[in-house]
């Protein structure tokens, strides 16, 4: 794993943003994966002000989403289709069409979750992927105990992911207890892995990510055996890390003998 622990939430959406916008200046037709959550948007603005710019096109990229709520459609305003279009969809040159999130309302999600998977092999599969980290160690649904072999299917969401997200539901909303989304072993064969992560409540994550042991307790320490994660994390994400000297130092050796080209 490559660790860059940057100053503060908006340097790491600048950082995650030179990386996506290489991919795509690199490869314009690249697949995306992408994240929702309030992590990504950021990142997501970072995209929207290059593209605007002229630096970058989506004109020719496809996407794929982690993951969508069961139950509530695609017009609710908590739908991760709702989050895509309105966050970044509508303010780039993408083609709705390439655009995939699961469907949630279908009355099939077992099948919807197996068309997904196919849907991304059809594609050629992930070039690069976004990811968050949720404060209880899972990337896209797949929460603590989820299979680490696992394909994109039906998961039913812990109490800490349900407090988490409630701050997005008002007290009397439904608020989805189950989702659709790619599974560990889904995300382990995407090309590359960007997953972000700010602020102290996702120390403990980030540590058990990066130093723990692998293990399904927390799902995202897979990624040690992934050949190209990238950690970007701010100061506060960072701070139980043990090693934080160490990420620095081989950081600043990394950008002296590879300046990445500035696309912001
Ligand atoms: P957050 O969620 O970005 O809203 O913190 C991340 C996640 O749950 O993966």
């Amino acid at each position: 794993m490559r660790v860059i622990i940057e100053a503060n939430s908006q340097q790491v959406a600048v950082k995650g943003a030179q990386f996506v916008s290489q991919q795509i200046v690199n490869k314009p037709d690249s697949v995306l994966g992408l994240a929702t959550g309030s992590t990504p948007v950021e990142l997501y603005g970072q995209l929207i002000n290059a593209c605007e710019a002229g630096r970058i096109s989506f004109a020719d990229v496809t996407s794929f989403n982690l993951d969508e709520y069961i139950g509530i459609d695609e017009q609710h305003s908590q739908s991760y289709r709702y989050f895509m279009n309105d966050t970044l969809f509508k303010h780039i040159d993408i083609d709705l069409a390439n655009t995939y999130i699961p469907l949630g309302n279908t009355g099939y999600p077992e099948q919807e979750a197996k068309n997904y998977e196919a849907q991304i092999v059809n594609r050629g599969g992930i070039d690069l992927q976004i990811l968050g980290i949720g404060s209880n160690g899972h990337i896209g649904f797949n929460e603590p105990s989820s299979s680490l072999q696992s394909r994109t299917r039906v998961k039913t969401l812990t109490e800490q992911t349900m407090y988490d997200n409630s701050r997005y539901f008002s007290p009397a909303e439904y608020q989805p207890e189950c989702a659709i989304t790619m599974g560990i072993a889904t995300i382990m064969e995407t090309k590359k892995v960007v997953l972000l992560a700010t602020g102290s409540n996702k120390a403990a994550a980030v540590k058990a990510m990066v130093e723990g042991g692998i293990s399904s307790m927390c799902p995202a320490s897979m990624l040690q055996m992934h050949p190209d994660t990238i950690v970007i994390v701010d100061e506060d994400a960072a701070q139980d890390l043990s090693l934080r000297e160490y990420y620095r130092s081989v950081e600043r050796m990394t950008e002296k003998m590879n300046p990445m080209e500035a696309f912001q």
